[in-house]
């Protein structure tokens, strides 16, 4: 294997990078989850770190802990996010100033109506059945394309699950579309596939619908792919 010096290509550019899975309290014990890792996304800001980049990383439950060594790097400042509604301000608030937000976190779509002060209890429950009351969270990256200021480069992630036949790039060309964002960042993923794993395939969408970048390999050669992508779209 051949270490491939990487270039400065980041020295001084601002950078915000979402990573993990959110989860939405139900009550004081239990919560609803994803399957993010947070992997990806913990790669992505060590190779722009790498590259010099300056990188906040708003971490939700990182499988490695925000202690993790990995992400112990003197250019990174870890800000750690419980739910989506907290992620969604850690990132807001870091964005003002950022030239680049990478969303690689998973947020959660929904949260429970009514957090429960206590424990759900079978003993309280009115019959054998239990149902949550959903409402929608507020679209984080919706609300940083809106604010968007000059200069600035907004990338999305989307982890979708293709249906047979269909193809993967067009559901992310639609997707990025309706997310405005300047580049979409797509894997398939499956019961198998995609998460807890060390490896990654991507497709990077840009503005113009185009496929810039294809890359598969671990977490970290998939990041400094996506950091080509980002470094090409800003120049
Ligand atoms: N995202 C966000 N805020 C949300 C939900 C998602 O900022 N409330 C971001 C994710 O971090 C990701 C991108 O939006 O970068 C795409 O997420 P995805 O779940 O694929 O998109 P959705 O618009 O939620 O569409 P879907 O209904 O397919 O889940
Ligand atoms: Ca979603």
């Amino acid at each position: 294997l051949a270490l491939v010096e990487r270039p400065r290509d980041l020295a001084g550019v601002r950078v915000v990078v979402s990573a993990g899975g959110t989860r939405e309290p139900i009550d004081p014990v239990r919560y609803l989850g994803n399957r993010s890792s947070g992997r990806q996304g913990v790669a992505v800001a060590l190779a722009a770190a790498d590259r010099g980049a300056r990188v906040t990383l708003v971490a939700a439950h990182l499988d490695s802990g925000i202690g993790d060594p990995a992400v112990r790097h003197p250019l990174i400042d870890v800000v750690p996010a419980g739910t989506a509604a907290e992620l969604g301000a850690a990132v807001t608030g870091a964005s003002t100033d950022a030239d680049v937000i990478v969303m690689a976190a998973a947020v959660a779509d929904y949260r429970v109506a009514d957090v429960s002060d206590r424990k759900l209890a079978k003993e309280d429950a009115a019959g054998p059945g239990l149902t949550l009351e959903l409402v929608q969270n507020d679209d984080i990256l919706a609300g940083l394309v809106d604010a968007r200021r000059a200069g600035q480069t907004i990338v999305g992630f989307a982890a979708e699950t293709p249906a047979e036949g269909e193809d993967l790039v067009e559901r992310g060309i639609r997707k990025r579309r309706r997310k405005g964002v300047d580049l979409l960042a797509v894997n398939e993923v499956g019961w198998t596939t995609g998460f807890e794993t060390a490896d990654n395939t991507l497709v990077v969408i840009d503005a113009a619908d185009a496929v810039v970048a294809r890359a598969s390999g671990s977490k970290r050669e998939v990041a400094d792919a996506l950091w080509d992508a980002i470094v090409a779209a800003r120049a």
